[in-house]
């Protein structure tokens, strides 16, 4: 990951002096600039491979909330320990991966995605 890419995008992205970048998107709350922010550190963070991530986070995700495991039917019957390194986890991090992605990439359709019931789980 080139960070040094990222932080100069980043700094310009924070500092940017344009009206449009104070809008607020009614439906996220979130302005322009957020919004961007968001997006490219997204995309960077989409470099170190979806897989990787979406292990990632689902292991971090059922380290701090053991409890969730169980709500996976995928996943309740594999021991704990073996879980963050199982196919099944990598399988499914990636799809959930390409999710977050289609909605952080075309995040100008956000209420498609997010007002019920099209988001019902
Ligand atoms: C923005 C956050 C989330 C996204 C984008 C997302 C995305 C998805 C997707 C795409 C699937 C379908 C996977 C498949 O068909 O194989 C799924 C299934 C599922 N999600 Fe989420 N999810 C999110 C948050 C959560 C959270 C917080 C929970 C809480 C436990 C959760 C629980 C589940 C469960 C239980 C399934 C069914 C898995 C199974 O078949 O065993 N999701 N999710």
């Amino acid at each position: 990951m080139d960070q040094v890419t990222l932080k100069a995008d980043l700094d310009a992205l924070t500092t940017a002096q344009n009206v449009s970048m104070e809008e607020i998107n009614p439906v996220t709350g979130l302005t322009t600039r957020e919004r961007l922010l968001v997006q490219r550190s997204w995309q960077e963070l989409l470099k170190l491979g979806r897989s990787t991530v979406g292990i990632e986070i689902f292991d971090r995700y059922f380290t701090m909330f053991p409890q969730y495991i169980q709500a996976f039917k995928k996943f309740r019957d594999i021991p704990v320990e073996k879980l963050k390194s199982h196919p099944r986890l990598k399988a499914h991090g990636t799809t959930v991966l390409n999710a977050l992605d289609s909605i952080v990439g075309r995040w100008r359709c956000f209420r498609f995605y997010f007002v019920p019931p099209s988001f019902n789980h």
